[in-house]
């Protein structure tokens, strides 16, 4: 997704404004983090913008699992690191005071099952009282089946339209978007970029993020008109719940790796071994 299209992200989301998310941003930061530190972490990152305006406060880093968008980042941010990684299954070896994923690219973990993993990563990135902020796609209950949609840019040199429809295939919703770009020099170019997104339940999610160890709500105004925000933060993990929790594990075959087993608390390293 984006792939052929990242040097035209920017332009097709010119209308969102990034500084003022940023700025409200930075309030719940304060609000709701129990961590001194500032050290940020924005997963799903796409071309840096949030960072761009994050920075002045927070020490930032970026992940995302796409190259080109990463490449756009390195040149709208200059001096900050930009890794590729998926969320899914990410470990940067290093914790932060807070985690962000926006603009509802959690949607893009399409399953629960890649939901609790990503839940997961996030925790294991925290520090104790560090704090996750997810702005969520839609509900099945909200999505708009059908609804026609489109997006325009039009600029000097470049003139863009976006269209699709939204549809729905048991919990994902799928988006075809076609692409016209009229670019100069270049004459008009056809593209079709498909997006497939898990329509992930409010209460289910918010199940997730307790059993991945952060303290959860979900507030329904957020950034964005009609999104929410789910909000996280790393609880302290007491040793006797990390052995239920690894024996659980042992039970069902631990699929984490041993980084972030010991970064959950346990003390034993016989136990450890024995699971993975
Ligand atoms: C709608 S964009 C949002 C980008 C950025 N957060 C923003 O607010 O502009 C979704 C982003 O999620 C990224 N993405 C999708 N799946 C991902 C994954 N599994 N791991 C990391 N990034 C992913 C895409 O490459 C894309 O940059």
């Amino acid at each position: 997704m984006y792939r052929d299209l990242a040097r035209y992200y920017d332009l097709i989301y010119s209308w969102k404004d990034y500084e003022r998310e940023a700025s409200e941003l930075k309030k719940l930061f304060s609000e709701y983090k129990r961590s001194a530190g500032a050290r940020l972490l924005d997963v799903a990152c796409g071309t840096g913008l949030h960072i761009k305006h994050l920075r002045d406060e927070y020490s930032c880093t970026g992940i995302d699992v796409n190259e080109e968008i990463l490449e756009v980042a390195r040149a709208n941010v200059k001096g900050m690191e930009f890794i590729r990684a998926d969320m899914t299954s990410f470990n940067l070896g290093m914790k932060f005071d807070v985690v962000t994923c926006l603009f509802s690219s959690i949607g893009y973990v399409r399953t629960y099952r890649n939901l609790r993993k990503t839940f997961q990563n996030f925790a294991g990135h925290l520090v104790e009282g560090g704090a996750a902020f997810v702005e969520p796609w839609f509900t099945k209950e909200v999505y708009d089946v059908g609804r026609p949609s489109m997006t325009t840019f039009d600029g000097e040199d470049v003139k863009i339209a976006r269209l699709n429809t939204s549809e729905i295939q048991g919990d994902l919703s799928i988006m075809e978007m076609h692409y016209l770009v009229a670019e100069r020099g270049k004459g008009v170019r056809h593209y079709v970029d498909r997006h497939e997104l898990g329509l992930f339940e409010v209460d289910e999610t918010l199940k997730i993020m307790e059993e991945s160890g952060l303290e959860s709500q979900f507030k329904s105004e957020g950034l964005m008109p009609g999104r929410g925000l789910y909000i996280g933060i790393k609880k302290k993990i007491p040793f006797f719940s990390t052995y239920s929790f690894l024996h659980l594990d042992l039970m069902h075959g631990c699929d984490q790796d041993l980084e972030w087993c010991r970064e959950l608390g346990c003390r034993d390293s016989a136990d450890i071994g024995e699971i993975h």
